[in-house]
């Protein structure tokens, strides 16, 4: 009899046992996700300014337009992109790269596919001046803000300390404290991680695929990604649509041969929310854009069915959404500079 029941037990042993070394494995190589906000270098956070940075983030007036805001490409009702193949901004233009997410963004090493900007404090002044996104100069913005009395009210109460409260570099850093409490806690893998059993079969050899693969040796830490840089096409270049010829990433940052076609990995935080993928949005699948990472990353040709546990798996990384309230943003007065959408010529050369 006791035979018997030990030769009934054993599987389910085995089992456990191979459970608990899949769990080990994943906490080793990624941390769940802190439920509150990132708390930034030289940026304290205080109410006053974080309600400027929601303001600021939701504000289209830091466009030329007077149409275009943070949130019009990072939009917190869509994963904190665009759905858009490239963005559009400024006359209708298109940019030349897909809007990478602002969720967790506060938690890569540095910001853009590329990094070229080290902080979302530094990150914030881009867009605001890029001809193709919002087409301003800080100049203009600073105008704009000191239009209105109740900004400068609102900048003053932020920044209590500072002479000249209204500025660009302080618009930028009100916009990055606001962005560094967009977190996104509690997805099925996070709860996972803390021990409890929060993935279904499917979703459980989609994470033993991802480790077993691979795939965890770039995309790990706390955001599964965003925390390295590495070539796109490692084993194998991608096709020119989907890794356009033209942009070498890290290498026109860093001017280094060996940094073209290196970009920073994107985080897999909210996968499924953040579509068309790749720096060129060229592929809208998130199969076909895991089959291709097993191909020019790894060398491996997934098969059907991993491809499905892949995505299972890249699934439980949707987390609870950010609640953000839309604000309330002040009249504009008889200074404020009126809606410009002309479209300067580009530059000769
Ligand atoms: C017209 C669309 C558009 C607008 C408007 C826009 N962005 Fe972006 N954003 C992008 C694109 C495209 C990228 C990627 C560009 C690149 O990597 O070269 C990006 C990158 C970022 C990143 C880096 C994320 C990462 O994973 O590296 C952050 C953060 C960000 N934007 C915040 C902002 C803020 C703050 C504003 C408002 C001041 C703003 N964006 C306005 C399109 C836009
Ligand atoms: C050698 C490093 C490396 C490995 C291994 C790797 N990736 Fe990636 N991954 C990257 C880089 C770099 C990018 C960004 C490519 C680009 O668009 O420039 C990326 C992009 C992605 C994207 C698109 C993200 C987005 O926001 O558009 C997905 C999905 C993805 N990887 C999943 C996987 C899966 C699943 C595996 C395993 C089969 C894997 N990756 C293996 C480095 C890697």
């Amino acid at each position: 009899m006791k035979r018997f029941i030990a030769i009934l037990a054993f599987p389910l042993l085995a089992q456990a046992a191979l459970a608990d070394d899949l769990l080990k494995s994943a906490q080793d190589q990624f941390k769940p996700l802190p439920s509150k906000g990132v708390e930034l270098k030289d940026n304290p956070n205080s109410k006053a300014r974080f309600e400027l940075g929601q303001m600021l983030y939701f504000e289209p007036r830091l466009s030329k337009s007077g149409l275009i805001s943070c949130h019009s490409c990072h939009n917190l009702s869509t994963g904190g992109a665009d759905l858009q193949t490239t963005s559009t901004g400024h006359g209708w233009q298109k940019g030349p790269r897909n809007a990478p997410t602002t969720l967790n963004s506060a938690y890569h090493i540095a910001q853009f596919w590329d990094g070229r900007a080290p902080d979302l404090e530094a990150q914030a002044k881009g867009p605001v001046q890029a001809g193709v996104e919002m087409a301003s100069t800080p100049a203009q913005v600073e105008a704009v803000l000191n239009s209105m009395p109740d900004y400068q009210k609102h900048f003053k109460k932020a920044f209590p300390n500072d002479k000249q409260p209204v500025s660009f570099d302080n618009m930028a850093k009100a916009i990055a404290l606001f962005e560094a409490s967009l977190v996104t806690p509690d997805s099925k893998f996070d709860l996972y991680l803390k021990g409890k059993k929060a993935l279904n079969k499917t979703e459980t050899a989609g994470l033993k695929l991802f480790i077993d693969k691979g795939c965890a040796s770039c995309h790990n830490g706390v955001n599964i990604g965003g925390g390295s840089y590495q070539k796109f096409g490692v084993v194998k270049a991608p096709i020119d649509q989907i890794r356009p010829v033209a942009d070498t990433g890290r290498q026109k940052v860093t001017s280094k041969a060996e940094d073209a076609y290196v970009f920073r990995v994107p985080t897999l935080r909210n996968i499924e929310l953040t579509g068309p993928y790749f720096h060129s949005g060229a592929v809208s699948d998130l199969g076909e854009a895991v089959k291709i990472m097993g191909e020019v990353q790894l060398g491996v040709e997934l098969s059907k069915k991993e491809i499905k546990e892949l995505v299972a798996f890249l699934e439980t990384l949707t987390g609870k959404q950010p609640q953000v309230t839309v604000p309330a943003l002040p009249p504009s007065t008889k200074e404020t500079p009126k809606p410009d959408l002309s479209v300067a010529a580009p530059a000769a050369h």
